[in-house]
């Protein structure tokens, strides 16, 4: 028989419905009714507009709008897309952290937006250097912003722009776009060779970071029961559920309207959502059968073939945007071995609730009592089934000239 209610989350609790015809819905009370769902012709996929920033722009684009096009594709939290591009000084690009689009619950120092951020820089330096540019990259111009400060509407750099043929074009420009976050089930009994893990690892250590990969079974396990634990936590703490739950995107009108957060497009959650049988809103209790569905959506996030993490000793606003840009060339280097990758952040990140499983991370790592900071954790193997582009909003929407 079909589950009951055939889901599948993403760590940031997207969820994509299976498409079967005739569902069994469980109601929020317990019960369980088949759903006659009107789901034939019912699209799962994003509406086109959302991902048509994934289209290569043409050659002819302005250089600087032809960077911000490529560095709109990083990899970002909850996809918030924290940026503001500022073009009024001529030749360089003001990033600037939007303040509208951070995560004050669950990234209560912006650290994670600083990463999406320093994601977003390398892809436009490599974009420049395919246009025969170089660019000069300066962290903070204005000073960083304090540790426990969010750095809303901060300038994160400026990246001054100068024409140089001789700049060297960088091989992984030709996978940024074919980079998406796998957040499906993955093969497990398929292994990633070690000349792969080295290269992941060397994408954050060229750029003065440590890193490196768990994949021993006993300590995949205490790695998935961290993830778990600290998942649940996040669900089950208002404040953090919430957050998330008002940035999900529900279908394609609601997607068209905010290219941003959590899209959801599949066909029951949608359903479920337009006849009132499912509220974003009602925060897991644990024994609810809500929360036993969120709870079962995990599942998918205990598989792969192992589990990779960036780290640094220090924890400056300058090393957080540094692992985004170490991040984002590890993912480009796993998507042309045909590697797939899926941060899994609950555990590293900053609010109180986390903190038992945070420290049992860094004991698991070898960390314990340093100062190490781990920036990044991330599963890492070969998706069972196929995954596309996320929403983007465009380019024109970033930019203040
Ligand atoms: C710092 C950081 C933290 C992230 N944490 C999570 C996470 O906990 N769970 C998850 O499903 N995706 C996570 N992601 C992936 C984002 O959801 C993803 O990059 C975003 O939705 C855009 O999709 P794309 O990477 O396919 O372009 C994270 C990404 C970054 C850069």
């Amino acid at each position: 028989m079909t589950s009951a209610l055939c889901v599948e989350a993403s760590a940031d609790n997207s969820v994509s419905a299976s498409p079967s015809r005739r569902s069994f819905i469980r109601l929020a009370g317990g019960g369980v009714v088949m759903a006659a769902l009107p789901l034939a012709g019912c699209s799962t996929t994003y509406p086109a507009a959302a991902v048509a920033a994934w289209q290569a722009p043409t050659e002819a684009t302005d250089i600087r709008r032809w960077m911000l096009a490529h560095g709109l594709l990083a990899p970002n939290p909850h996809n918030r897309q924290p940026w503001i591009a500022d073009l009024k000084r001529e030749g360089e690009i003001t990033l600037i952290c939007d303040g509208d689009r951070l995560l004050p619950e669950t990234d209560p120092y912006g650290r994670q937006i600083l990463i999406g951020c320093g994601a977003f820089i390398e892809l436009a330096v490599m974009a420049a250097a395919e246009r025969g540019h170089r660019v000069l990259v300066q962290p903070f111009p204005d000073g960083e912003p304090g540790a426990l400060e969010l750095p809303a509407g901060r300038v994160v750099a400026r990246l001054k722009i100068e024409r140089d043929t001789a700049v060297a074009k960088d091989p992984l420009f030709a996978q940024i776009r074919r980079r998406h976050t796998h957040k499906g089930a993955y093969d497990n009994a398929r292994a990633v060779p070690a000349d792969a893990w080295k290269a992941l690892e060397m994408a954050a250590t060229e750029r003065g970071l440590q890193a490196g990969a768990v994949t021993e079974a006993a300590a995949m396990a205490q790695v998935r029961r961290i993830t778990r634990e600290s998942f649940e936590t996040e669900i089950i703490t208002p404040r953090t559920y919430l957050e998330s739950a008002r940035l999900m995107r529900i279908g394609p009108d609601e997607i068209s309207k905010n290219r941003d957060g959590i899209s959801l497009m599949g066909s029951m959650v949608r359903v479920m959502a337009s006849v009132g049988m499912f509220d974003r809103f009602e925060v897991p209790v644990r024994g609810s059968s809500n929360y036993k569905q969120t709870m079962d959506r995990w599942a998918a996030h205990e598989t792969g073939s192992g589990y990779y993490w960036i780290s640094s000793r220090t924890n400056t606003r300058g090393v957080q945007v540094d692992s985004g840009r170490a991040y984002v060339r590890a993912h480009l280097r796993a998507t042309a071995l045909g590697i797939d990758m899926h941060p899994l952040s609950q555990a590293v990140q900053e609010f109180a609730e986390v903190k038992p499983q945070y420290d049992a991370l860094k004991s698991l790592l070898g960390m314990a009592g340093t100062g190490t900071t781990v920036q990044m954790l991330v599963r890492v193997g070969y998706g069972a089934a196929g995954t596309g582009p996320s929403p983007r909003r465009d380019v024109a929407s970033l930019i203040r000239a």
